[in-house]
C-alpha cells in the first residue's frame, strides 16, 4: 500500500499550545526534508487535543487547528508531495481506536510516562488521557506506516503502537498490520527549556512564559531576547561532551540550525564565552524562521487554500485508512456493511 517502491511515513502535531523550535527540529523540519523519499500524510491531530478538556475553547481550538495546519506548509510540507489533513475529518481514526480499545490491555495504559505526568494526582482526567495511546496507535495502524517521525517524547508511544499492532496480528492474523519504526533525528530530538534546561521545551509553558521557548511565529526581538537571557552558567565550556545542560542545548540548537559538525562548532565557540554563542545563535534561528513566518504570513491571506489542501488530504487520507479499518473489522470477523 505505497506509492511505488516509497515506505509510508505518518506523524502529527495536536493544535494546543505554541509551537516552537522544538516541535520544528524534533518533528516537522525532517518531515520536510524527507518528503521526496516517502509516501507521506501528515496530520493535525485535533482529537488528541481534547484529551485536556480545560484547556479547549472553542473559537481558539477551531483557529489553533488551522493555524497548525497552516505552519505545516509554511515548514515546507509540499500538498503536491505530502497529504496534509485533519484528524477528525477522517472518521476511521474514532473507530479504529475503538477496536483498538477492546485489544489494548489496560495495564500498558497505566504505564504510559505521558499519562503519568499530565494526570499527576487528578482522579476526574478524561477517559481520553489514559486512551490517547491508543488513539495515536490507530493514526499510525490505519495508514499501514513504516516510519513514524517524532521527537524523543514520543518514543514509548510508538513502542506501544508497535506492541499493540503485534498482538493485534497474532489474534486476528488477518488484519496483517505493519509494524512502524520511530524516526528519531540525531540532533534536536529533545530541545530543553532555555529559562530552565532541566525541562523538555513545551507548547504549553511556551505558551504563558516568555523566555522558555522560540515560538516559531515569534519576532526576531522576541527570539533575540529568550536566547540572550537562555540559562547557562559560570563554566566556559563550549563543548558537546562537558557543556552543562543550559549550553549542550544551544550548541545542539545550533547543531541543527547550523548544519555544522560539532568539531566546528567547538572551534568557534569553546573558550569564546557564551555571548558568542548566542548571539550566533539568534542570527541562526531567525534565519530559520524567517521564509516559515513570510510562507504563513501568506497562508493567513488564502483561507480557501488551506481548506481546499485540507479537504483533498481528508479524502486521500479516507481513501487509505478505510482500506485499512475494512481489514480489520474483517480479520475480527464483523458482517461488511
Ligand atoms: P507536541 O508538542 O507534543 O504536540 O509534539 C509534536 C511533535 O514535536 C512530536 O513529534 C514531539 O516529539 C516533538 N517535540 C515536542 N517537544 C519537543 C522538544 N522539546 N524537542 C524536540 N521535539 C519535540
Ligand atoms: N502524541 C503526539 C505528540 O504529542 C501526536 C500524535 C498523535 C502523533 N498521533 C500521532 C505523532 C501519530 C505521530 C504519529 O506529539
Amino acid at each position: 500500500m505505497t506509492v511505488g517502491q516509497k515506505q509510508r511515513v505518518f506523524s502529527g502535531v495536536q493544535p494546543t499550545g505554541k509551537l516552537h523550535i522544538g516541535n520544528y527540529v524534533g518533528a516537522i523540519k525532517q518531515w520536510a526534508e524527507h518528503q521526496d523519499s516517502y509516501d507521506n500524510i501528515f496530520c493535525v491531530v485535533d482529537l488528541h487535543a481534547v484529551t485536556i478538556p480545560e484547556a479547549v475553547d472553542p473559537k481558539q481550538f477551531r483557529a489553533k487547528t488551522l493555524e497548525v495546519a497552516a505552519l505545516y506548509l509554511a515548514c515546507g510540507i509540499d500538498p503536491a508531495k505530502s497529504t496534509i489533513f485533519l484528524q477528525s475529518h477522517v472518521a476511521e481514526h474514532s473507530q479504529a481506536a475503538w477496536l483498538l480499545n477492546c485489544l489494548a490491555p489496560l495495564g500498558w495504559l497505566y504505564r504510559m510516562t505521558q499519562f503519568k505526568a499530565k494526570a499527576g494526582s487528578n482522579e476526574s482526567v478524561g477517559t481520553g488521557l489514559l486512551d490517547y495511546p491508543v488513539l495515536m496507535a490507530a493514526d499510525i495502524l490505519l495508514y499501514d506506516t513504516h516510519k513514524v517521525p517524532v521527537g524523543e517524547d514520543q518514543k514509548q508511544h510508538i513502542e506501544f503502537t508497535r506492541d499493540l499492532a503485534q498482538r493485534v496480528n497474532t489474534m486476528f492474523p488477518g488484519a496483517g498490520l505493519v509494524i512502524p519504526e520511530p524516526m528519531i533525528p540525531p540532533a534536536g530530538a529533545r530541545v530543553m527549556g532555555l529559562d530552565d534546561p532541566t525541562v523538555k521545551m513545551s507548547k504549553s509553558i511556551a505558551e504563558t512564559k516568555k523566555g522558555h521557548a522560540i515560538g516559531l511565529l515569534d519576532a526576531p526581538s522576541d527570539i533575540k531576547k529568550a536566547i540572550m537571557s537562555a540559562q547557562t552558567d559560570s563554566a566556559n565550556e563550549a563543548r558537546f561532551d562537558h557543556a552543562g545542560p543550559g549550553v549542550r542545548n544551544l550548541l545542539d540548537l545550533y547543531q541543527v540550525l547550523s548544519g555544522q559538525s560539532r568539531e566546528e562548532i567547538e572551534a568557534e565557540f569553546h573558550g569564546q564565552g557564551y555571548g558568542k554563542l548566542k548571539k550566533a545563535l539568534v542570527e541562526r534561528a531567525v534565519a530559520a524562521l524567517e521564509p516559515v513566518q513570510a510562507r504563513y504570513a501568506g497562508l493567513t491571506e488564502s483561507k480557501d487554500y488551506l481548506e481546499a489542501i485540507l479537504r483533498q488530504g481528508a479524502e486521500r487520507a479516507r481513501s487509505i485508512a478505510a482500506r485499512t479499518h475494512a481489514r480489520l473489522r474483517d480479520a475480527m470477523g464483523f458482517v461488511a456493511p
